[in-house]
C-alpha cells in the first residue's frame, strides 16, 4: 500500500452536486440525469438502484471520467471529474457486468499483465500481482487457458482481478453479478468484502438488480428512477419508510372471541383473520397490525385471558424490493408508466412518496458534451 491510501481526513469519496446529463438522440434527446446530488463517504459501501434506464450507468461513466456531465460538478477524493481526469484514473477502477474486454487469444494471465502495464506497473510487479489476484479470485486452474474459453463467471472473475490491479480507492461496480450462477455471485461478493475491509477508506459504488445482494453488501442506498435520486438512506431507513407499523402473523389453537377482541387492545391498529387460512385446520391465524413491536406483550396477555394457545408468531419485514416498487410505482421489468421516452423531466415525480421531496433539477445551461469513450476502455 501506498502512503497515499485514503483515511479518515480525505475529502468524500464521490461528491456529486447538480449534475445533469443530455443525450442528444433522435428524435428527442434524453435527460438521463436530472441533477443529481450525492455524497459519499471514504470506506462507504453504497448501492445505486432503480429502474431500465434510470440513469446509474450513466452516473458511474461520469465518476469514471469516461463521459462529461452536461452540467454540475462531480468530485473522486477531491478530484475533478472533468478537469483531473489522470488523478482520478489512478485512484479508481470499474468492472461492469458481461463486460468483454480484451483480447481472446490471451491467455488469462497474459491478458491481466497487458492490462497491469496499461495500469503502469512494472513489468514484474505486474506479473507479481497477476499472479497474486488470479489466486484472490479464484481462477488458479484457468490460469493459462485462452480468454475466449472462459466461461461467463470465470470471464466475470478475471474482470474482478482486472478491476483490482491498479490497488484502487474506489472500485465501481455496475451489475458485477449480472448472468452469475448463486455461487459465482457470491464468490464476487465475498471477494469484493475482503478486498475492501483490507484497507480502511476502500469505497465501493455499486448497481444491482438484485435486491437481496444490494441489501446485503450495502451500507446505503440511493433509489434513482429518471435521472433523479428519490430517496437514500440504510437499507434498514428505507425499509421503514414503507412500512411504519409492526406486522405480524399469529396462529392460535383458537380465539373464541373472534378477531374483534384483540382489535379492540391498546397499540392494536388492526386484526384481521388471515386471508389464507385453512378452514378445516385445527387453527387460527390473524394477521395483526401493531402500533409498534412493544404492543405485542398486550397482544399475548389478552389472549392467555382468553384461553388461546400461540402456536407460532411471525414478525413480516419489508424487503427493499417493496420499497423499490413504493417508491418507483413499479417492480423491475414493468412498463415504464413515467410518460413518453425523450425528455422525461417531468417523470418519476409523481411516483415519490408524500413526505419524499425529489431533488430539484439544477439550471439547464448548455455545455458541450463529449463523444461517448467505450464503456470497458480503462485508458491511463
Ligand atoms: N449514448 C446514449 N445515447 C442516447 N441515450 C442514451 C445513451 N446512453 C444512455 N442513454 C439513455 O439514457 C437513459 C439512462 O441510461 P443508463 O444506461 O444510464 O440507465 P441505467 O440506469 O444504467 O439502466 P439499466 O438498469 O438498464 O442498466 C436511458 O433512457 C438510455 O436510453
Ligand atoms: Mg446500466
Amino acid at each position: 500500500m501506498s502512503a497515499e491510501q485514503p483515511g479518515a481526513a480525505l475529502p468524500a469519496a464521490i461528491s456529486v452536486r447538480g449534475v445533469r446529463r443530455v443525450y442528444d438522440a433522435k428524435p428527442n434527446q434524453v435527460i438521463a440525469l436530472a441533477g443529481v446530488d450525492l455524497e459519499v463517504a471514504p470506506g462507504e459501501f453504497f448501492g445505486l438502484l432503480g429502474p431500465n434506464g434510470a440513469g446509474k450507468t450513466t452516473l458511474i461513466k461520469i465518476l469514471t471520467t469516461l463521459l462529461l456531465p452536461t452540467s454540475g460538478e462531480a468530485r473522486i477524493f477531491g478530484f475533478d471529474v472533468v478537469e483531473e481526469t489522470r488523478r482520478i484514473r489512478r485512484i479508481m477502477n470499474m468492472v461492469a457486468g458481461g463486460e468483454q474486454s480484451g483480447y481472446g487469444i490471451l491467455t488469462v494471465r497474459e491478458q491481466l499483465w497487458m492490462f497491469s502495464q496499461f495500469y503502469g506497473l512494472g513489468s514484474r510487479e505486474g506479473w507479481t500481482r497477476v499472479d497474486q489476484l488470479i489466486e484472490a479470485v479464484g481462477l488458479g486452474e484457468q490460469r493459462l487457458q485462452r480468454v475466449s474459453t472462459l466461461s461467463t463467471g470465470q470471464r466475470q472473475k478475471m474482470n474482478m482481478a482486472r478491476g483490482l490491479l491498479n490497488d484502487p480507492w474506489i472500485l465501481f461496480l455496475d451489475e458485477p453479478t449480472l448472468g452469475l450462477d448463486v455461487a459465482a455471485a457470491r464468490g464476487i461478493r465475498e471477494l469484493v468484502l475482503d478486498w475492501k475491509a483490507a484497507v480502511p477508506g476502500r469505497t465501493v459504488l455499486l448497481t444491482t438488480h438484485y435486491m437481496a445482494e444490494a441489501d446485503e453488501l450495502c451500507e446505503r442506498i440511493a433509489i434513482v428512477d429518471h435521472g433523479r435520486i428519490l430517496a437514500i438512506g440504510t437499507p434498514d431507513e428505507l425499509k421503514r419508510r414503507v412500512q411504519q407499523e409492526s406486522i405480524f402473523r399469529l396462529e392460535l389453537d383458537h380465539l373464541d372471541e373472534g378477531v374483534a377482541a384483540l382489535a379492540r387492545l391498546p397499540g392494536v391498529e388492526s386484526a384481521a383473520l388471515a386471508a389464507d387460512a385453512d378452514a378445516e385446520a385445527q387453527r387460527v391465524a390473524v394477521n395483526l397490525v401493531l402500533t409498534d413491536d412493544a404492543a405485542l406483550g398486550g397482544v399475548v396477555t389478552a389472549l392467555a385471558g382468553l384461553g388461546s394457545h400461540i402456536l407460532a408468531l411471525r414478525k413480516s419485514e419489508p424487503t427493499l424490493e417493496d420499497v423499490f416498487v413504493e417508491l418507483v410505482g413499479r417492480g423491475f421489468g414493468d412498463e415504464d408508466t413515467g410518460g413518453p421516452g425523450g425528455d422525461r423531466t417531468g417523470g418519476g415525480q409523481g411516483s415519490a412518496t408524500a413526505d419524499e421531496k425529489p431533488i430539484d433539477v439544477v439550471g439547464d445551461d448548455a455545455r458541450e458534451t463529449s463523444s461517448e469513450p467505450n464503456l470497458t476502455e480503462t485508458r491511463r
